[in-house]
């Protein structure tokens, strides 16, 4: 199979970082996660004292941080100034303030630079909200990966509960749905699905079962 881009966009918890790594991993591609920059960029705001709504502020800081997505084995390792972030960027005090982030122009071209230098020539798979509609809108592939919110709530429940967080499954439940409403909503780069994008509904499907789907999808066009 020919080096391929393959984008995975999708609302929060429906297995986009999962499935896209397995694909990646399978095809003997690179794994991009950009909800991991966001995440990294919000927790370097916290961490440097910067107040949210300073958007200039936070804008001249992601475009200066040095932040690292390091691929090895499957695994993506997240450094921020050389500092390693993997397990902080995941909290839900994080997910909580990233839509607040992510929709600061600044922030987003300057991932977005990012974004494209690392999907270079091909053999990636990235994911996030907006790699179809916007960051590599020439991509081989677009997948819009998609579940019903209760299915996407409990999964993240299960996810936090294996990390030793406990919260209530309504409470995940109002804050996924708050975060799929703020990255809708947003003016630039809004979540939703490229007119070329095939969706594929993770509802009733197990990992293994979106990763084949997607897996045939790249035999079929490449
Ligand atoms: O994918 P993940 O849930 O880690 O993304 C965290 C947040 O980062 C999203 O809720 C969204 O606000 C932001 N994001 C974005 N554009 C992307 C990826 C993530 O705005 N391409």
């Amino acid at each position: 199979m020919r080096n391929l881009i393959i984008a995975i966009d999708g609302p929060a918890g429906a297995g986009k970082s999962t499935v896209a790594q397995i694909v990646a991993r399978r095809l003997n591609y690179v794994y991009i996660d950009t909800g991991a920059m966001y995440r990294a960029v919000t927790w370097l705001t916290n961490q440097e004292k910067i107040p949210l709504e300073d958007a200039a502020k936070v804008s001249e800081m992601a475009y200066h941080m040095n932040l690292e997505l390091l691929y090895r084995e499957g695994k993506t390792t997240v450094r921020v100034n050389g500092l390693d972030v993997t397990q902080e960027i995941r909290t839900p005090a994080v997910s909580r303030l990233v839509p607040g982030i992510a929709q600061i122009a600044g922030v987003r071209e300057a991932m977005l630079k990012v974004q494209r230098e690392m999907a270079g020539r091909g053999g990636v798979v990235m994911d996030g909200r907006d790699i179809g509609t916007y960051v590599l809108p020439n991509a081989d592939i677009k997948i819009f990966l998609t579940a019903s919110v209760a299915v996407r709530a409990k999964r993240r429940w299960q996810e936090l509960n294996n990390r030793g967080f406990t919260m209530e499954l309504a409470q995940i439940e109002a804050e996924i749905s708050a975060r799929d409403k703020a990255d809708c909503e947003r003016d630039i780069a809004p979540l939703c699905q490229a007119p070329d994008a095939i969706l594929v509904d993770t509802t009733d499907l197990t990992i293994e079962g979106a990763v084949t789907a997607i897996l045939n999808i790249c035999k079929e066009r490449s």
